[in-house]
């Protein structure tokens, strides 16, 4: 198995739950090390770039409203198939729909405020992972 490197942000919403840490033990308990973080409180232009795959989606606006309306923490994440892992701790993006136990059925209360992101294949990890982290070496092996 590869071990490899994801983009997990923890969003508005669980960060003004105070939930951070227990989102964090979850990672670790999971195997997966914690290998760059920061708080950031994100810009239009810095939200807008980040999610400009879903730009012509309908509710790319609201996303972006949501996503600067307070601070996120930033993580870089390693460990064993990272990406598949923190989606399957992540859960499904609505939180109806995601399974008992999950980060997002456990803490988050819309699909609009889903308490996390997380990279969803190697590519896109490469470039998201670089896009908050442009001086982390980035690699998968
Ligand atoms: S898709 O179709 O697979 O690209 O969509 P998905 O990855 O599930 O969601 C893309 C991001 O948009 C956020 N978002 C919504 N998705 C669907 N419907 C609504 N109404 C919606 N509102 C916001 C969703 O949480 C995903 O954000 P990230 O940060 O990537 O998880």
């Amino acid at each position: 198995m590869a071990i490899e490197r994801t983009l997990s942000i923890i969003k508005p919403d669980a960060v003004a739950k105070n939930v951070i840490g227990q989102i964090y033990t979850r990672f670790e308990n999971a195997g997966l090390k914690v290998v760059a973080a920061r708080m950031a409180q994100l810009s239009r232009a810095e939200a807008e770039g980040f999610y400009a795959v879903h730009r012509e989606r309908p509710f790319f606006k609201d996303l972006v409203d949501f996503m600067v309306s307070g601070p996120v923490m930033i993580q870089v994440l390693e460990g064993e198939s990272a990406i598949a892992k923190n989606r399957e701790l992540m859960g499904a993006t609505d939180p109806k729909k995601a399974d008992k136990g999950t980060i997002r059925a456990d803490f988050a209360d819309s699909i609009d405020a889903n308490a996390v992101h997380g990279s969803d294949a190697v590519e896109t990890a490469n470039v998201e992972v670089a896009y908050f982290f442009p001086a982390l070496n980035v690699y998968s092996r």
